[in-house]
């Protein structure tokens, strides 16, 4: 019915479908709901979605209001009145037990309180009486629907078209977490369907991506293909190697031995959860709660959302479901999903937007980085209108074309990238991105070629005397990492440098600050606060300013090591390669590079000119090698401080943490040992709590065991 070839003539329709500015008409309604088809053929049956989940959601959600408006209207075969379909003529068909239906959908507090009001209404329950939901994870994964006769596993199978599913027992079998055999007899219960989600670990994806790459296969995009995959296996070896584990968030049906139903035994949704984990189910009780009102459902989709990315299974939101069995039999179902539950959808990660243009934006030490211009799009929160492309060989492996749609992702904290460019919704008009050979903004007459070192992935500029990398090295010699001149950012540097205030490194050092305070947007105490921060970073100890020379390779680590060496910055003038290859972890590389460095006569003056304003170019207490007692309390701990400490700073206590043994690090993640938390610990405390590996400690306890 649908061909790759339609993808750019529906793609604009669902763009102007997707603008909330469009006005829709009965006369849409049958092009909407083609649209819709559409996708979903390109989703289930292609296996190559062209638009991302949440934009297909919003499509479906306005065919549903289209729909609410014209009910005459509705077409029986509408999107609206069934669900997706992932049939295939490879495995053999089976007839679930009751229909698997899809969920609604709602994004925020508001759609929360619309979905309680509708169930008081169709509960006939006044509005002062509060109703309780349960809130579970959404998994996602692929669905699965498994029966259970006389406690023993006879079939599993995928969801199929919600009617009809794939029979795939033999994979579900080689799951650990299904269990084969489940005592439901003694719960009355002869047969029963579940539903659950199959999921694998994001640990285990990485494992099975690098596996697959180092056997030269296709890498899976994300841990949802990988389990879909999986359950659809041929061979059940094969599907046990991807370590899929099954969560069942449902009891769908449950007879007696005569026959008839016995679900109402359970009076509630939780405590059919609560029997499926007794009886050995993988269930999502820990991670779920029951909420005594929907004040409670949004404060805790909120306090998920928030913590998303520390869970080890990917979940693309929540699900809401009414506790209480009688009031769910109170509103019953659509077509499409049943009236007491909805999901919460997180942020989207993913949408599509146009490849508009490429800037490409010279680096500190000559590095060419491309950047994507794009067509701004509103993502997980922000609008995005451009994304760094990294090199010419991220370009390559996309195969970008300027004018290409492309699907842009933003994951948690994960800065937006570019996921691929959607060929099918090409029309030829686009062009092939070709990374330019010579310096796009050198400064000097003649095209200046760039050189690309092997083993490098990035081109470079090799005339680091050109304005752009000038600036780049000012802006960056100023910076946190650097000399931390704290209030001189780039806006500023590139203001004075456009002005001619600063030609160099060095200009830093001697700013009339007179001039300066009658710049717009400058007064007399933000030049005095300017003049205290660039007094104060002169007085930095050596490993900041050797780190902040932009030497290339030169980062703060090797920089520190290197400082603890010298008397002088400019001792380094006579070292010879094996000085520095003697430092555990200083490279031959960087040693070359520091070498080439101190080997130029502007450099040698840059750094006596420095000296000269007041710059420390001497050996510094803190610079000193410091030996840590190999019993001092905290050896081979790394450390974290979040919120606001009260007794001591947060610089000191780190300080202390590094005298103690410990490691300071600057994230949470499974590599982390103790966390201290202040007041008004945040995101940090949950996700370390959530992580479950890490060690919380008080400000307290934490200067209790250094002093100890
Ligand atoms: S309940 C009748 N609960 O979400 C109840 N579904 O569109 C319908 N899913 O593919 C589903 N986690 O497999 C429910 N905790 C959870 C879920 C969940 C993931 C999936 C489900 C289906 C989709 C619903």
């Amino acid at each position: 019915m649908f061909d790759s070839a339609d993808t750019p003539k529906i793609l604009s329709k669902t763009k102007a479908f997707l603008n909330p500015n469009y006005s829709f008409s009965l006369i849409d309604m049958e092009d909407l709901a083609n649209c819709i088809r559409f996708h979903e053929w390109c989703y289930y049956v292609n296996n190559q979605p062209v638009i991302a989940d949440f934009e297909y959601d919003q499509l479906f959600k306005k065919l549903e209001a289209l729909e609410a408006q014209f009910p005459d209207a509705v077409d029986p075969d509408s999107p609206t009145q069934r669900v997706g379909s992932d049939l295939s003529p490879d495995f053999d068909t089976v007839e679930h037990l009751v229909p698997m239906l899809s969920l609604g959908n709602s994004y925020n507090a508001e759609d929360l309180k619309d979905f309680d009001e509708q169930i008081h209404k169709l509960a006939l329950i006044p509005m002062d009486q509060a109703i309780e939901y349960v809130v579970e994870p959404k998994f996602d994964g692929g669905s699965v629907a498994l029966v259970y006769e006389d406690n023993k596993l006879v079939r599993g199978a995928t969801r199929g078209n919600g009617s009809q599913g794939e029979e795939m027992t033999p994979n579900a079998r080689v799951m650990r977490s299904i269990p084969l055999q489940a005592d439901f007899l003694s719960k009355g219960m002869a047969k029963v369907e579940l539903r659950g989600e199959v999921l694998i670990r994001k640990d285990n994806f990485e494992k099975i991506n690098k596996r697959r790459a180092a056997e030269g296969l296709s890498l899976f995009a994300n841990p949802r293909n990988a389990a879909t995959g999986g359950l659809r296996m041929k061979d059940p070896r094969e599907a046990a190697q991807r370590g899929m584990d099954a969560f069942i968030y449902q009891l769908g049906y449950a007879a007696n031995s005569e026959g008839q139903d016995v679900l109402d035994n359970l009076p509630t949704h939780f405590e059919a959860i609560e029997l499926l984990n007794d009886l050995g189910f993988k269930v999502p009780m820990d991670v779920s709660k029951v909420c005594a009102n929907i004040n409670e459902v949004a404060a805790f989709c909120a306090e998920w959302e928030a913590k998303r990315e520390a869970y080890p299974y990917e979940i693309d939101g929540m699900v809401i479901k009414v506790n209480s069995k009688a009031i769910q039999d109170k509103c019953g179902y659509t077509a499409h999903h049943p009236r007491w539950a909805i999901a919460y959808k997180f942020k989207a990660k993913q949408a599509t937007t146009t490849l508009k243009d490429i800037e490409y934006q010279v680096g500190k030490v000559g590095s060419i980085t491309p950047v994507a211009k794009l067509e701004p799009v509103f993502l997980a929160g922000v609008t995005i209108s451009s994304v760094s492309l990294h090199n010419e060989d991220f370009i390559l492996s996309k195969d970008l074309h300027l004018g290409d749609t492309v699907l842009v992702e933003r994951a948690g904290d994960v800065i937006p990238y570019i996921v691929k460019a959607i060929e099918d919704a090409r029309d030829g008009s686009e062009v092939k991105v070709v990374f330019p050979k010579v310096c796009p903004v050198n400064d000097t007459e003649e095209p200046v070629e760039l050189v690309k070192t092997e083993g490098e992935a990035a081109w470079r500029c090799p005339n680091c005397v050109c304005g752009a990398q000038t600036l780049q090295k000012i802006i960056f010699h100023v910076s946190k990492p650097a000399m931390d001149i704290d209030g001189f950012g780039k806006t500023i540097v590139e203001k004075f440098y456009d002005l001619g205030w600063i030609q160099s490194i060095a200009d830093v050092y001697s700013l009339d600050y007179e001039k300066i305070k009658h710049l717009e947007g400058f007064g007399e105490k933000s030049v005095e606060k300017m003049r205290d921060a660039i007094e104060k970073a002169k007085q930095n100890p050596i490993h900041r300013l050797l780190h902040s020379l932009s030497i290339h390779h030169l980062g703060k680590k090797v920089s520190s090591l290197i400082a603890a060496e010298v008397d002088h910055v400019l001792d380094l003038k006579d070292w010879t390669i094996e000085h520095f290859t003697n430092i555990k972890d200083v490279g031959p590389i960087v040693a070359e590079n520091i070498m080439e460095f101190f080997s130029q006569e502007t450099n040698i003056q840059l750094l006596e000119q420095l000296e000269e304003l007041g710059v420390n170019l001497k050996q510094t207490e803190e610079d000193r090698p410091k030996v840590v007692d190999a019993n001092a309390p905290l050896v081979g701990k790394t450390i974290l401080f979040t919120g606001k400490l009260v007794q001591v700073g947060r610089k000191q206590a780190q300080e202390l943490a590094a005298a103690a043994g410990a490691k300071n690090i600057s994230a949470v993640s499974s590599n982390l040992d103790i966390l201290v938390v202040g007041e008004k610990a945040g995101s940090k405390l949950k996700k370390a709590t959530a992580l479950g590996t890490v060690e919380i400690w008080t400000e307290e306890e934490f200067l209790n065991k250094i002093n100890n």
